[in-house]
């Protein structure tokens, strides 16, 4: 009962930042779970200023908006042609979008989230990319709508 007040506290937060980002503001450094006022560096995957010029240069501006994550997981985690990847909590879509261009046409990424408007925003998202080897599900991190070993890299931030 208290666990379930909880997510529906979380997802009101993330409706709003679903809403806001859609409608053009910048959610930057208001409701990232890393807090407020952080310290925006130089390009570094873990700390600030997640990702790399060249990243953004291919990605909706919505999807940079609604980019709430601590780091960079894409920078992160080796991934390679054709593999399957899973984002857990995946928001405005940011590190799907970005996943699917390293694991190219023959690979797939899943973007796993229980917020409907950002599952919206990040398949819109997903449209101005012009991407097709994704896919985004509604669902429960705690019980993942996807059976046992169909995926090879698990990302989240
Ligand atoms: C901090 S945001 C990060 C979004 C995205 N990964 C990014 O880096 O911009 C967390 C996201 O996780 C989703 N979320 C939180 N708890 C969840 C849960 N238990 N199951 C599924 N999604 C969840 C929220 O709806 C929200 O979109």
């Amino acid at each position: 009962m208290r666990d379930r007040h909880i997510k529906e506290i979380v997802r009101e937060e993330y409706r709003h930042a679903a809403l806001q980002a859609a409608s053009g503001a910048s959610s930057c450094c208001s409701s990232s779970c890393c807090g407020t006022g952080q310290s925006r560096r130089d390009h570094d995957p873990i700390t600030s200023n997640h990702y790399a010029a060249e990243e953004r240069a291919d990605l909706p501006a919505e999807a940079i908006a609604a980019s709430l994550g601590c780091g960079n997981p894409t920078a992160l985690a080796r991934l390679n042609p054709g593999e399957t990847v899973l984002d857990l909590g995946s928001g405005g879509g940011i590190d799907v979008l970005l996943s699917a261009r390293r694991v190219g046409p023959t690979g797939k990424v899943y973007g796993l989230d229980m917020t409907d408007e950002m599952l919206d925003l990040a398949r819109e998202n997903q449209r101005k990319a012009g991407l097709t080897n994704v896919e985004f599900l509604k669902g429960d991190i705690e019980q993942i709508p996807l059976s046992d070993n169909s995926v090879d890299v698990i990302i989240s931030n």
